[in-house]
């Protein structure tokens, strides 16, 4: 019998519990237990407040105006990128190119970087386990510019089968685009090690840090990764805004992406000449208001200090990984060694969704399905999984609940 560990966190989780206003509903008549940060992290008030805030003092355009509201919001945008940039450690603030999230970042890359130096017959490699959105953008370009698409395989365990991933490496391969945690495994690569063996071959590396961008420290410089993509809304911060860094000399090459407003230097019908960056990459009005508001969220990160809510995080996960494995007919999916905060699994006879709808019943909030990676769910031979993925205010009470949650869940199921 697993019984509550104790967390060893320095963090007083039941005051940061009180920062999230959200986390005091109700669902269906019992106190909400969401166990579904993978898919998108809760606010704390400070971001509901700088939201609100926005639109009661600031809100005029950014860059556009002389008024003291316009410079009064380009100054609290622009603030969020100096954030930003030590957030991660870029070298230069405009290597912060802001974007809606992860997708948008990936896909700016695919379709500028990757339509100006895929030739046919390079490669691209992706994993097995990646989001949809670091799979599809691959796939339209490699086919546009008759380029091929490589896959690592994974293991049972879930995790990259780097012997097979040495093997796929070569002159050919141009970018290596690699999940650093998985969303539906929760398995940390090893993106250190493949960035290194990367650039050996002379390709670039792209890290799509959606995931980990919460829970691991992110330093760009010491990574040595030449993109990283983020989302603010699995950061605690607002959603409609994310971050892609990218190095200088690399954004600096690349042609522009879309095109309009702020993204121009001058345009005349003949020839239309572009912005510098990081503004060459930012066409139109921006989520102003969520990117005021992405601020607090990642001074909040700092305040509790990441190192301390993977102490948390990581107690949630061990605890939540022996209890789940108390329940008979419970397979984990995803039992890598380096794992952050989501727990995955599959109940034998009995279909994830009805799972999640039953557990919603008791206010318990998972995510059910193949969690935009369905070649990675097929790799499992599962139509999709059960995912309790974790954050810094959840606790052990509320996995003792979804633990009998699924035991109820099966009861009835079975
Ligand atoms: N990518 C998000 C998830 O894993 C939506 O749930």
């Amino acid at each position: 019998m697993i019984t509550a560990v104790e967390t060893n966190t320095v963090l007083d989780i039941a005051a940061i519990r009180n920062d999230f206003p959200i986390l005091n509903r109700k669902v269906k008549g019992h106190p909400l237990v969401y166990l579904d940060n993978a898919a998108t992290s809760q606010k704390p008030q400070v971001v509901i407040d700088a939201l609100v805030g926005y639109y009661t003092e600031l809100n005029a355009n950014v860059h556009r105006g002389i008024h003291t509201l316009a410079e009064e919001a380009t100054a609290a945008f622009e603030a969020t990128r100096d954030a930003l940039q030590q957030f991660i450690n870029a070298r230069h603030r405009e290597e912060i190119i802001y974007t809606k999230g992860t997708t948008e970042g990936i896909n700016l890359v695919a379709y500028t970087w990757g339509r100006s130096n895929l030739n046919e017959g390079d490669e691209v490699i992706i994993s097995g386990m990646e989001h949809h959105s670091n799979i599809v953008p691959w796939q339209i370009v490699c086919e546009e510019r008759k380029a091929v698409l490589k896959v690592i395989p994974v293991t049972e365990a879930g995790e990259l089968d780097m012997e097979a991933f040495y093997q796929l490496l070569s002159e050919k391969t141009k970018i290596v685009s690699i999940v650093h945690v998985s969303n539906a495994l929760g398995t940390i690569n090893p993106v250190k090690e493949i960035i290194d063996a990367a650039h050996q071959k002379g390709a670039v590396v792209l890290v799509d840090g959606a995931q980990s961008s919460l829970h691991l420290d992110i330093d760009v410089q010491e990574l040595d990764c030449d993109f990283f993509a983020l989302s603010a809304h699995k950061m605690l911060g607002p959603t409609g805004a994310g971050a892609l860094y990218g190095k200088k000399q690399l954004l600096e090459a690349m042609p522009v992406f879309n095109g309009g407003g702020e993204m121009i230097k001058e345009v005349r019908f003949e020839k239309t000449t572009y912005n510098e960056l990081p503004y060459k990459f930012e066409a139109g009005t921006p989520n102003i208001a969520d990117f005021v508001a992405f601020k607090p969220a990642i001074e909040y990160i700092n305040t509790l200090g990441k190192k301390n809510m993977r102490v948390h995080e990581d107690a949630l996960l061990r605890y939540a990984t022996g209890k789940i494995k108390e329940i008979d007919g419970i397979r984990i999916i995803g039992e890598a060694k380096q794992k952050a905060s989501v727990l995955s699994f599959v109940i034998d006879g009995v279909h994830p969704q009805d799972v999640g709808i039953l557990l919603d019943n008791k206010g318990i909030a998972v995510r059910t399905g193949h969690h935009c990676a369905e070649p990675l769910m097929n790799r499992f031979c599962i139509p999709g999984t059960i995912r309790a993925s974790f954050a810094v205010y959840n606790t052990m009470e509320e996995i003792d609940q979804l633990a009998a949650g699924l035991k109820k869940a099966i009861s009835l199921l079975k």
